[in-house]
């Protein structure tokens, strides 16, 4: 049965656009919906384009109330009848009611080789701890932030002169293998790890 992939983005959406493409031919999913927390987001006209229906929630206009903007979020998730949820560039904390409704079912990238450099700017503090190697990982979403069990990895050089840019452009387009793959094995219930290269 062709599993139902809906996409959550915030911002250009290469691996949503990445995710999209990879979703053809025997693949044992397909993409129902891409949607994000800002109208303007870029990936939105890149899903529309490649004829995904797409949806927004503008987190702003609910302040500080999480739970009323994901309440809103999950009535056009529902309209999609997603089995997958893919995090993908996706900005927003999400609590631990969202996460339990949809705990393992739904998948997250994040660009370091976690557990370490669980949140932000995890290239920049690659870079400050002198590491010889960097790169991303595709996990389940869990309560813990960035901590849930990983179900792939890629891994890229650290070189000399290195900055948070030349690295995080060395490990985009990993991303873009990576987590294709990951929802490929997902998609049929293989959560075996997967390690790139
Ligand atoms: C990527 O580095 C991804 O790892 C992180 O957000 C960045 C932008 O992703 N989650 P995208 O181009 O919007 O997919």
């Amino acid at each position: 049965m062709t599993k139902r992939v809906a996409i959550l983005i915030s911002g250009g959406g290469s691996n949503m656009v990445a995710l999209v493409r990879s979703m053809v031919g025997d693949h044992p999913a397909r993409p129902v919906l891409v949607a994000s927390n800002d109208p303007q987001a870029g990936g939105l006209q890149r899903a529309a384009d490649l004829g995904v229906g797409v949806a927004h929630v503008d987190h702003r206009i609910y302040g500080k109330d999480r739970s009323a903007f994901e309440a809103d979020l999950n009535v056009k998730l529902d309209t999609a009848r997603p089995d997958i949820l893919c995090l993908a560039g996706f900005m927003r904390i999400l609590t631990p009611d969202f996460i339990a409704r949809w705990q393992g079912r739904m998948l997250n990238i994040h660009p370091s080789l976690l557990p370490k450099y669980r949140g932000l700017h995890t290239h920049a503090r690659a870079l400050e701890a002198g590491d010889a190697e960097h790169g991303c990982t595709v996990h389940e979403v869990t309560a813990e932030l960035d901590g849930g069990p990983i179900l792939g990895q890629a891994r890229v050089p650290v070189l000399p002169g290195d900055t948070p840019e030349t690295l995080a452009a060395r490990v985009l387009p990993m991303e873009h293998q990576l987590y294709p793959a990951v929802l490929r094995r997902f998609a049929v219930g293989d959560r075996r790890p997967l390690f790139l290269p």
